[in-house]
């Protein structure tokens, strides 16, 4: 069973496709070229590259994977959470298609696209899944596939945004993650951060300090690498400190780490080390992109869940703690 699924909710459009669970193509086209003149994304931009890139990214992934249109058998997309004008144009477009082809249309939420990149097809939940990337940093406890309670969630900043800002403090390029993970490596040397929210009774995560923390750094002269290095063990030390706190008062011994930072090496390590059995997601899949989607569509279906009605329309706003009650 071939499955298509579409991801505009930001900057990236996604298309990948999935056979039978498995991921066979995963194309991503980056507008980060566009957006960088004007320091952030600029949506109504977002909204047009999209348009653009859509037909021709789609033909080449049915190309790469060897089949037609008329092969796919289930198309979904992400419906939101995200830029309302940009994730329209691949919702749209991916419900034209399934109307045109009579095939099931799975309304997909992004954030149980990136729970669905980490998720192993024979574990069962319940677990807890972190999803920390550029618009999120949230801790779920998952019930099942589709039933989500949320146990904690940024106050500020999201963890990958941090990144992002600390980079571009330092004169680093946009995404800041891998930026900020390869300077830090050049050094021995970490300028201490204090560790956010230490006294906290719930799991809640914070990263502005420690974006002020660097500032302030930054305004010193202090050097580069081991301040890069400083932020980033403080940061996930956080991510983890909090993440571990939870597992001990939950019970729950299994864990998946998912969203862009899941990407970061020393993240992965600090969390193998953790005495818990974790989960990533595999190279390629942690940031934004079509295949997650695909694989979370994959999945509703195996589980026996309905598709959605074409009448559904895309939602800027969209907690996962509501996904199944959007028709209430
Ligand atoms: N190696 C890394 N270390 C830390 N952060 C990273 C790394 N690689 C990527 N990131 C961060 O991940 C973020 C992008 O992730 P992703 O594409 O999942 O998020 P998004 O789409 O911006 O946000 P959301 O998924 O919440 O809508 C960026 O902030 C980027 O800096
Ligand atoms: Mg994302």
């Amino acid at each position: 069973m071939w499955v298509l699924g579409i991801d505009t909710s930001c900057d990236d459009t996604g298309v990948g496709l999935v056979r039978n669970g498995q991921v066979v193509v995963n194309l991503v086209a980056s507008q980060v070229a566009l957006h960088e003149a004007y320091g952030g994304v600029v949506p109504e931009l977002a909204s047009r590259e999209h348009l653009k890139a859509l037909p021709s990214l789609t033909e080449r992934a049915l190309a790469e994977a060897g089949i037609g249109r008329k092969d796919l058998d289930l198309i979904a997309a992400t419906r939101g959470p995200g830029l309302i004008g940009a994730l329209l144009v691949g919702y749209t477009f991916a419900k034209g298609l399934a109307w045109a082809l009579g095939r099931p249309f799975y309304a997909v939420h992004h954030l149980e696209a990136h729970i669905a990149a980490a998720w192993p097809e024979d574990l069962e939940p319940p677990f807890l899944a972190l999803v920390a990337s550029g618009g999120h940093t949230h801790l779920f406890e998952v019930q099942a596939l589709g039933r989500y309670r949320l146990l904690g969630a940024t106050r500020d900043d999201a963890a990958g945004e941090a990144f992002d800002k600390v980079a571009r403090l330092l004169g680093l390029g946009f995404p800041g993650g891998p930026e900020i993970e390869r300077l830090a490596r050049e050094t021995g040397e970490a300028i201490p951060f204090p560790i956010p929210l230490r006294d906290q009774k719930g799991y809640d995560f914070s990263f502005s300090g420690l974006k002020t923390k660097a500032l302030q750094l930054v305004e010193r002269g202090a050097p580069k690498a081991a301040l890069a290095k400083g932020f980033q063990q403080a940061a996930i030390g956080h991510l983890a400190e909090v993440v571990l706190r939870a597992a001990q008062d939950t019970g729950h011994r299994v864990l998946l780490v998912a969203g862009g930072v899941a990407a970061n090496q020393v993240l992965q390590e600090r969390f193998r080390r953790a005495g818990l059995r974790v989960y990533f997601p595999a190279k390629g899949l942690s940031q934004d992109n079509g295949a997650m989607v695909a694989l979370a569509a994959w999945r509703r279906h195996q589980a026996g869940l309905p598709p959605s009605p074409l009448s559904l329309g895309a939602t800027a706003y969209w907690p996962l703690e509501e996904v199944g009650r959007e028709g209430a």
